[in-house]
């Protein structure tokens, strides 16, 4: 798929790759290095999210340097925070709960959105205004994999991208489910990491990350 050559859903980010790195920044300097490594692993779809000062900067580093990768903005918690980060290069959007202001939102200005629930009520909400991927999020904490059969049964048509809590090692057990398209992790993009500048450590585990079966 040539993404950068079409208008993407939130599916298509979804199946892109089984894993998309919820990635926290803290330096503009690290945005360019940071993408190109992930995109060298195998993995273009880059959840940055809003939760550093940094954040739009890097979105719009990364977006006019790394032609190879997705931008998308995570942590979207208003109205604001989607506008913010479409005018920045986000071709994506996820946020960590729902409200229909965000949805709508989304919707109205062509901002993919993958919304974060972690009830029924929500899911219904969320579905009611037209959205069926959903980020389940915290996923480990809220009910993890056992969770996700339980919604099977009333939510059969809802695919997940559980969230929070996972690793490479609980991975596997949700990536089995059929009602999980792909998972999102931190592990990928470890602060400690970017700060020590080790990139190829960061392709390596991107790799690695491919590898996982779904
Ligand atoms: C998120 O922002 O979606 C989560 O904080 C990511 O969770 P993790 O750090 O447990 O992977």
């Amino acid at each position: 798929m040539a993404v950068n050559d079409k208008k993407l859903t939130a599916l298509d980010v979804m199946l892109d790759q089984p894993v998309i790195p919820v990635i926290v920044l803290n330096e503009v300097a690290h945005a360019v290095p940071m993408a190109r490594a992930l995109v060298a692993g195998g993995i273009r779809m880059l959840e940055i999210t809003l939760r550093t000062p940094v954040a739009l900067d890097c979105m719009r580093v990364i977006a006019d340097e790394v032609p190879e990768a997705v931008v998308g903005a995570g942590t979207i918690r208003n109205v604001a925070d989607a506008k913010a980060a479409l005018a920045a290069g986000a071709r994506f959007g996820v946020s960590p709960g729902y409200t229909s202001a965000i949805g709508k939102t989304c919707q109205d200005i062509g901002l993919p959105l993958l919304p974060g629930i972690a009830t029924g009520s929500e899911i219904m909400q969320a579905q009611e205004d037209g959205y069926t991927e959903l980020k389940f999020f915290p996923a480990m904490q809220a009910g993890g994999p056992n969770l996700l059969k339980a919604w099977a049964g009333p939510f059969a048509d809802i695919k997940f991208c559980p969230t929070g809590g996972v690793s490479p090692e609980n991975a596997p057990t949700l990536l089995a489910l059929p009602n999980v398209v792909v998972v999102g992790g931190s592990w990928l993009t470890p602060a400690t990491v970017m700060a020590r500048g080790e990139w190829a450590e960061i392709t390596e585990m991107a790799a690695e990350a491919c590898k996982l079966a779904r």
